[in-house]
């Protein structure tokens, strides 16, 4: 197969905010999560530094926060201040301590570098409490809710500058869950409120690939909205934890940027695509396991609802296929960077996150590499390129009970606005088959190839095992027309001339 790359069209430039990642208070995401006092690999204000570390190695853009569902019923006033008290956060049915709030959210993505995305309670909370939570954040001093932060230590404000009228309010599972006609006007006034606070927000509202829930949302609260969220998860694991075998999580990269060409087609018609961008703030291959919680029957024992949440911790979960599906993906966020502008992997830590901790250290697990390989060796510049007759082939996703047919290999090519030089992202997702392609692009210098290709579909990362990790090849000097080695069920970035 040929790739042919054609320098001159530039298809947009990627903000690096599509590699954000999520934190929700669930399970162990947060606390044992990031947050862990008392472990002696956490710092005085009881961070883990090797989380801090790893998710610094991925350049962690921006971090989206407190949820997902968990916010829908959350007052932030609970987690701040010097008297915390636990609540009962009646969306995953477990006490929170509140320990961990807003402050101590400022105080990480600070110490990561990344910016602050917090996401409001449209569910059972008021406009009131939205806009009074920007005032606590972000205006200097004036009124009770800056002056609370003040006097909880913190003189400037943080600066929040994203932020979500809701999560997932459209949905049954979703705690105060809204209809259409309800949601538009909802944000509207939601939005006009926190704008009033703080008029350089960036405000997104939940959304969805429903034509009707968007264009109402639209019609009443566009002219407040910079953005609007999506949110996908291709293996759906709440209720039953059968994690998708490889094949079956190839066929599920068909049309895999479908809800970002549905969104994208209704900003169009509306004529809104120019100014309201495309937040896909949740995504992930796997969803989370948490049986009988987003349902109207819940679980009533511990041993139904709650211990199960465990099984998201079994890192052999979390394979090969994971890494070849989050570059297909993250191949697909930038193909449409002139659009979606923000993206959150769900979730950064534990669950089904990138990052394992556990009492002595963490796992880096196969999507960690992804991140670190796009991040690190890919370009912001995506340029055009095709190819004739790619090959393609049938996959069979045993859950839906379909065949498909995809491409074999998914390629990007980039360069970059600050230095000579290209890279190639190439996905080779035959799971036997090796593949080459020839590179039909003018240009000079050496070229190097950083690969993910592990030993099988299989491979994890564990406790004492890694078997996925980025090999580095040098490959000499590039000439025009060379062939790019490709190995079964493996990610790659070719530089040339970096
Ligand atoms: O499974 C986790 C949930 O997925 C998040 O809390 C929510 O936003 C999405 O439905």
């Amino acid at each position: 197969m040929v790739l042919h790359v054609i320098p001159g069209r530039i298809i947009g430039k990627r903000d690096m905010a599509i590699y954000g990642q999520f934190l929700e208070h669930f399970h162990r995401q947060i606390y044992g999560g990031i947050y862990d006092p008392g472990n002696p690999l956490s710092d005085a204000d009881g961070f883990r530094e090797d989380v801090i570390e790893a998710l610094k190695a991925i350049c962690t853009p921006i971090i989206r926060w407190p949820g997902g569902c968990f916010v829908s019923s959350y007052h932030w006033r609970d987690g701040v201040g010097f008297n915390r008290q636990p609540s009962f956060d009646k969306a995953w049915r477990v006490e929170d301590s509140n320990a961990f709030g807003t402050d101590e959210f400022v105080k990480f993505c600070r110490k990561l570098g990344a910016e602050p995305y917090i996401c409001t309670n449209a569910g059972t909370g008021t406009m009131e409490e939205m806009s009074d939570w920007v005032e606590y954040c972000n205006l200097e001093s004036e009124g009770r809710n800056a002056r609370l932060r003040i006097a909880n230590g913190s003189r400037e404000p943080f600066s929040v500058h994203y932020w979500s009228v809701g999560n997932e309010n459209y949905g049954a599972w979703e705690l105060g869950a809204k209809t259409a006609s309800e949601w538009g006007t909802l944000v509207a006034e939601s939005a006009k409120l926190m704008r009033h606070v703080d008029p350089t927000i960036e405000l997104t509202a939940a959304a969805l690939s429903d034509v009707d829930w968007n264009i109402s949302l639209l019609r009443h609260a566009g002219d407040y909205l910079d953005w609007i969220s999506i949110h996908e998860y291709w293996d759906r694991l709440a209720e039953v934890n059968d994690p998708a075998d490889y094949e079956t999580v190839i066929a599920m990269t068909d049309n895999i940027d479908h809800s970002i060409k549905e969104v994208r087609g209704l900003l169009d018609a509306l004529g809104l695509s120019g100014r309201i961008k495309i937040a896909f703030d949740e995504w992930n291959l796997r969803g989370w396991h948490h049986p009988k919680v987003h349902r109207k029957v819940q679980g009533i024992t511990k041993e139904e609802y709650l211990y199960p949440r465990d099984l998201n911790d079994d890192n052999s979960t979390y394979t090969t296929a994971d890494a070849v599906f989050s570059a297909c993906f993250l191949n697909a966020l930038n193909r449409h960077s002139d659009i979606v502008r923000m993206a959150a992997f769900a979730p950064a830590v534990n669950t089904r996150g990138c990052i394992f901790t556990y009492d002595k250290g963490i796992v880096l697990r196969s999507t960690y590499y992804v991140f670190r390989l796009y991040t690190e060796k890919l370009g912001d510049i995506i340029i055009d390129s095709w190819m004739a007759n790619p090959e393609r082939i049938s996959v069979f996703n045993r859950k839906e009970g379909k065949t498909h047919s995809v491409d074999e290999c998914d390629l990007l090519a980039t360069a970059f606005s600050d230095r000579p030089g290209y890279a190639i992202a190439a996905v080779n997702k035959n799971s036997s088959k090796p593949q080459s392609i020839t590179i039909d692009l003018e240009a000079e210098g050496t070229a190097k190839l950083f690969t993910i290709a592990p030993g099988s579909v299989d491979s994890y990362n564990d406790v004492d095992r890694t078997e996925v990790r980025i090999e580095e090849k040098d490959l000499g000097p590039y000439r025009k027309g060379m062939e790019l080695q490709l190995a079964p069920h493996s990610v790659s970035v070719l530089q040339i001339g970096v």
